[in-house]
């Protein structure tokens, strides 16, 4: 049977991974600075990982949410010490976009409204109401263009925003914590502030997309917590589970549940939580919010010399380098040459690093050598 052939694919194939290295069947070792889109936060095989998910395996790896779920509130309690979203509610289900999926219906049944506000360079996902609300109009299919209405504005223009917020029939802003796939752009401090004001005033649940940004990865449990505003509901994926597939989604408490009203087969089993539950213990256990940050700054400090580089974009260990050419063969030379694994964005000009958290600094120094010695 063919594979349905939709990746563009680097001929590489990884047959192992351990902290910040993959290796390939050649036993070729790469340094990732790209985590599988994001994903990989405490690092390929982490003991504390390994170890946590195989005793949930040894015990009980799956059952469905019809029976009490205990480790769900194990995962729940951690989430609320680490976030400081000690009232919001937890749900949990397999995908970002599963995530988002569900946080724009849960803003239109909160609020008996259809409209949602979203941003140019928007990326939430591939099912239908991700896919609304996200920027790219070559990703949908006929079945996808009469959907819900969505009005797309700039990303911190506030004439716009307060136009768009104080018309009728809006249930939902969703904004990115730093958008990803659009490129490292991100709402000001001064704009979520005002964002989360004119969703207050309005009755608008503000939705922030932290699937990408949150988890530590801006060097914040969440990269909108460096506005010091609260969102009523945080879409999370990726970095939760460090590769097992997971997502959720945190709730202001005045969303009120009712059975039924979300469902899913597979979210918040054991084998999910547990993976999650490794997660929280090695961020807090190796204090990995102060080590981004240390990390991002010496490599920011490294790189800003560099004259090729146009501008470094992003927060934390989610950054964007900016040349004013485009990256493919530079990426392709990080890879091919120097065995450094790095990501593309929808800008052309911009690789994207986001690796494994605990990376330290003696082992990404490697990649800003590297770009010297290519961009010489
Ligand atoms: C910000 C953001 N939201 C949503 C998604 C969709 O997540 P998934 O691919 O898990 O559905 C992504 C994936 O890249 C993302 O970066």
């Amino acid at each position: 049977m063919s594979l349905f052939n939709v990746y563009p694919r680097f001929d590489i194939t990884l047959t192992r991974a351990k902290g910040v290295y993959v290796f390939d069947s050649n036993n070729q070792q790469y340094l990732d600075l790209y985590g599988g889109h994001g994903v990989i936060s405490i690092g390929h095989s982490h003991p504390a990982y390994i170890n946590q998910v195989t005793a949930q395996l040894e015990k009980i790896g799956y059952y469905s949410n019809s029976v009490n779920m205990p480790i769900q509130e194990v995962l729940a309690n951690k989430l609320a010490a680490q976030s400081g979203y000690h009232n919001h509610q937890l749900f949990l289900c397999n995908s970002g976009a599963e995530a988002n999926e569900n946080a724009i219906k849960l803003a239109s049944f909160h609020t008996g409204n259809k409209k949602v506000i979203a941003f140019h360079g928007s990326f939430h996902g591939r099912t239908a109401a991700a896919l609304n609300v996200t920027d790219n109009p070559k990703l949908s299919a006929p079945v996808n263009l009469d959907n819900f209405p969505v009005e797309f504005i700039d990303l911190n223009n506030v004439e716009q925003l307060a136009d768009a917020v104080n018309s009728n029939d809006v249930c939902a802003v969703i904004v990115e914590g730093i958008q990803g796939v659009g490129g490292l752009n991100a709402p000001t401090e001064d704009y979520l502030k005002l964002l989360a004001q004119l969703c207050k005033q309005n009755s608008v649940v503000l939705i922030v997309d932290e699937i990408q940004s949150g988890y530590g990865r801006s060097g914040k449990f969440f990269a909108h917590q460096y506005a010091g505003i609260e969102a009523d509901i945080i879409t999370m994926a990726k970095g939760m589970g460090n590769g097992f597939p997971v997502g959720g989604l945190l709730i202001h408490p005045d969303i009120k549940p009712e059975h039924g009203m979300l469902a899913t087969t597979f979210g918040g089993n054991h084998l999910a939580c547990a993976a999650g539950i490794a997660v929280l213990d090695t961020l807090a256990d190796e204090e990995l919010l102060k080590h981004v940050i240390q990390v991002s700054k010496w490599l920011i400090n490294e790189l800003q010399p560099i004259t090729k580089i146009k501008a470094i974009k992003g927060k934390g260990l989610m950054l964007g380098v900016e040349f004013d050419f485009p990256v493919k063969e530079l990426r392709t030379a990080l890879l091919n040459d120097c065995y450094i694994l790095t990501g593309a964005s929808a800008n052309p000009n911009l690789l994207r690093i986001l690796p494994p958290l605990p990376i330290k600094i003696d082992e990404i120094a490697p990649f800003s050598i590297a770009l010297k010695e290519i961009l010489a």
